[in-house]
């Protein structure tokens, strides 16, 4: 065998020249969506059709139009008009970060593996507890994903306060975590992982303000020990997915601490706020948590997926998936530090945190204050537009970057107005010149936006809904 296919897929030279243009064809585009030079945030096509494009692709594209056919098909999070999932639109050199990780591709589950970024990961995580106001003890690691982390923060929970220790022995006992019913829904699904069922994941309702209703958790509590379960912890959201509202963390926190119950905070989407000035108040209380999550491809410019998740014990990160025989060893703890697999849910994961490291170490933190704020001000500034127009209604006031509103009409009822929003957030989508989503609460459909961009502007906000507007007018009059 010449080996020909394999020289030519490791050529230096090929990486070096094709790299090149990559990085030429990348800088284009984050040069034309920034600033809203190409009209389209997203050129939709119904799967089918992606589908056969693709399959077709393979066998009669050409290679040298593979990367422009994925950046036409693919959502532009750079452009301004994008206000869709939360999702960053990255900061361009964890675009590089994150090529140099694909090259180097340590493994990180041991030292060996992963020198630089596996130190570099503490220094990360100590940068974070420090921020988020936690002391000498705590301590964490990043991971693929707040679903991930949530559910090893859970994990971590159960192995602490669970009476009979599950990773060891199993259990028949009932267990139940108390969680807003506007939680995320990996809460839940992590829930029904460890075994829990749905009985075992106790939903506490929220306010008008779509915030967990605290004055239930005593009553709550109550009525689930009285069934005979075991409430091993209790989770805040900071904020909820679907309207962007904080959970009162402090009342929460104290509420834990009371029960002697385990407190996580799921700061997936907001946590990034520790680092602003203006909105780190949210987060009051967050250092009462024993847990917390959060993700960096959200609020922290970086790619998908990396997320930290911090202790206030660092103990408990190295207890969760310890097993009998590694008690042993409990001395050794401190040197081991740096084999990440021992605490975390994957084996082999990606250099994640040479994204973290970099932002910090170009831009320093105040990058991050920035972001959130900007973002952030902008949501309150969607909001007061939307307050002020009655062609629209607020699901509630926003107090982060997600804003769910509707068209309202009062001749219409709530079956009309939410086939009117449906319709409107499809011809948005299929006509690609704005990217927003929906969402269903309390039956009620509303549009939500996520400003993801810090280069949207109020004029973006207005172009918006008078694009709206032209597709509702026609529909309310029919
Ligand atoms: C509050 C919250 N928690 C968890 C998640 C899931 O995080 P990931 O997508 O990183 O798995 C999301 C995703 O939107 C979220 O909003």
């Amino acid at each position: 065998m010449d080996k020909q296919l394999l020289k030519a897929a490791y050529s230096p030279e090929d990486f070096r020249q094709n790299g090149h243009q990559l990085i030429d064809l990348l800088a284009d585009h984050l040069n034309k969506t920034l600033n809203k030079s190409s009209t389209k945030v997203i050129n939709w096509d119904n799967p089918s059709e992606e589908y056969q494009f693709w399959n077709n692709f393979l066998l009669n594209g050409k290679p040298s139009d593979l990367n422009n056919e994925i950046l036409k098909r693919s959502i532009h999070l750079h452009h301004p008009h994008y206000m869709g999932h939360q999702i960053s639109p990255v900061a361009p050199v964890t675009g590089l970060t994150s090529l140099l990780n694909a090259i180097l591709n340590n493994g990180m589950g041991i030292y060996e593996m992963g020198m630089a970024p596996t130190a570099i990961e503490r220094v990360v995580v100590e940068q974070l507890c420090k921020e988020i106001g936690y002391d000498k003890k705590s301590g964490g690691f990043l991971t693929s994903g707040g679903t991930l982390a949530n559910l090893t923060a859970l994990l971590s929970a159960r192995k602490k306060r669970a009476g009979n220790d599950v990773w060891e022995n199993g259990t028949s006992n009932k267990l139940a975590i108390m969680v807003s019913e506007e939680a995320h829904y990996c809460i839940d699904r992590a829930a029904r992982i460890m075994g829990l069922g749905e009985k075992g994941i106790v939903k506490i309702p929220v306010d008008e303000g779509f915030a967990l209703k605290t004055e239930l958790l005593e009553q709550s509590y109550n009525k689930t020990i009285h069934e005979g379960y075991e409430v091993i912890a209790i989770v805040g959201s900071a904020p909820s997915t679907a309207t962007g509202i904080y959970d009162d963390l402090n009342a929460v926190g104290d509420f834990a601490l009371e029960k002697g119950i385990w407190f996580h905070i799921d700061a997936a989407h907001g946590g990034g706020a520790i680092f602003s000035s203006k909105y780190k108040s949210l987060l009051k209380g967050m250092q009462k948590a024993d847990s917390i999550v959060i993700d960096g491809h959200k609020m922290m410019m970086m790619p998908s997926i990396t997320t930290a998740l911090l202790f206030k014990e660092a103990v408990d990160s190295h207890n969760t998936f310890r097993q009998k025989a590694d008690y042993l060893l409990q001395e050794s703890m401190e040197e081991d530090w740096y084999n990440l697999a021992k605490r975390t849910f994957e084996c082999t994961k990606y250099m994640m945190s040479l994204h973290w490291y970099t932002l910090l170490k170009i831009y320093g933190k105040d990058l991050f204050d920035e972001f959130v704020t900007t973002l952030y001000d902008l949501g309150q500034k969607f909001g007061a537009i939307l307050e002020n127009d009655s062609f629209f209604e607020i699901a509630v006031k926003p107090m982060s970057n997600i804003i769910c509103f509707r068209i309202i009409d009062k001749d219409l009822d709530l079956p009309s107005l939410n086939k009117i929003n449906v319709t409107i957030r499809q011809k948005l989508l299929e006509e690609g010149e704005f990217y927003i989503v929906q969402t269903k609460i309390n039956g009620i459909i509303y549009l939500r936006a996520t400003i993801m961009n810090p280069f949207t502007t109020e004029e973006h906000f207005k172009e918006l809904l008078n694009n709206i507007k032209r597709k509702a007018i026609p529909l309310l009059n029919s």
